[in-house]
This record gives C-alpha cells, structure tokens and sequence, in this order.
C-alpha cells in the first residue's frame, strides 16, 4: 500500500547566511590592499584559521567546496571508468567531481542513525566492486557519520577516504572536528552550509 506523504506543517529552512559584521570590512580590506585574487593575506589568515579550528598541518583555500572535492578526486587519482562509492543522500557536490574525472559514481545506501553514508552498505558494496579504491563520503546538516566503521570498512579494503564536511565545520566525532578523517578532507564556506557561531 502507498503511504500518503503529507508536506510539514511548518517549512523547515535548511539554512540561511547570516552576517555577523567584519565580513564585509576583509571584503573592503582586500579591495582597498588590491587582493582581489586567488592570493592575499585574508587567504592565508583563512587557511590558517581551518587548520587551527580543524586540528590539521595543511590546508590550501580554493574557490568553493566543489573546487576543493575536484581537486581531491584528482589528487586521488581516479580515471576515466573507474568506480567511486559516494553518499548518496548529499548535495550533488559530493559526487559531481567524480563525474568531472570521467570516473563512475556507485550509491552507498544512507542509514537510519545518522543520515549518512551506510557502513553495512559500504561493506556490501566492496563485495560487488573489490576493486574500487575511493570512497566520498559526506557528513549530512551538521551530523557526522559513523566514521570508525566507514574507515574500518575502507581500510579493510585498501580504500581512501574523501570526506567530504562541507556541511559540517564545527561537527565533531568522538571530540574531533570533522574534516580530518579522510586522506583528504573538504570544507565549504557557502553561506548555505552549516557553521558553528562563536557566541
Ligand atoms: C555536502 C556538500 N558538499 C559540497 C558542497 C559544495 O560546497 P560549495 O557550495 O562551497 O561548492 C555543499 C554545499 O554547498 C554541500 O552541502
């Protein structure tokens, strides 16, 4: 029988940007200095700040979430055909790159607990394709997925890790920031993604 899907009451925003003042005075400050580029002391601040915030040696500031997802899937080698398991419950982000590398999206299958990528699923799925060497896998609205087990299952298999937090900054794992679980982690600074305010 089809059950009846009946919309929420109330809408419930994903989220919104919210302004909390010195933005736009960096924006006039790299106008005024002529760091109107891909370089400049705001970058460097920036890239410093995600690795103190992170807990991580590195980080490189690219211009979006989904640059910083390219970048990986290139740095992870994949080729044209080859297979990538992904969450499949995500922004399209998640996965587009793949597809930019002419690589092979497979779905892992979203679990109940946390709406992320499925360990059970995952492990399922290296049964089917052993041969796939990379697994993006995205941490939903906030909420961290059941990283020990992904990685388990992963390392198990001789897999890496994209992780893909954008949505996630300021989410933490058994007291670790999201974002350096993977062989290579992504965060995004668009205003509809989720941070977490100083207060
Ligand atoms: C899960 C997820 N991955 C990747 C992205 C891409 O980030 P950006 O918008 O900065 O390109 C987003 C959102 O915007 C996202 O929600």
């Amino acid at each position: 029988m089809k059950k009846e899907i009946k919309p929420f009451h109330n809408k419930v925003w994903l989220a919104s940007p919210t302004m909390h003042g010195p933005e736009l005075e960096y924006v006039k400050q790299a106008y005024e200095t002529n760091w109107m580029s891909t370089v400049g002391e705001n970058i460097n601040q920036t890239e410093r700040l995600a690795c103190e915030k992170i807990g991580c040696k590195y980080s490189v500031a690219l211009s979006a979430g989904t640059a910083a997802l390219h970048m990986a899937v290139k740095l992870a080698g994949v080729k044209p055909g080859e297979k990538v398991f992904c969450s499949d419950m995500t922004f399209d982000a998640t996965v587009n790159p793949v597809v930019y590398e002419g690589g092979v999206p497979v779905f892992i299958d979203t679990e109940y607990d946390t709406w992320n990528m499925d360990p059970a699923a995952l492990e399922k799925a290296f049964e089917l394709y052993p041969e796939v060497k990379v697994v993006v896998i995205a941490h939903l609205y906030g909420t961290p997925g059941k990283i020990d087990e992904l990685k388990a299952v992963c390392d198990k298999h001789g897999a890496i890790i994209i992780e893909d937090a954008a949505e996630s900054l300021g989410a933490t794992y058994k007291e670790k920031q999201t974002g350096k679980f993977g062989t290579y982690n992504c965060i995004s600074f668009n205003g509809n993604n989720v941070f977490e305010t100083e207060s």
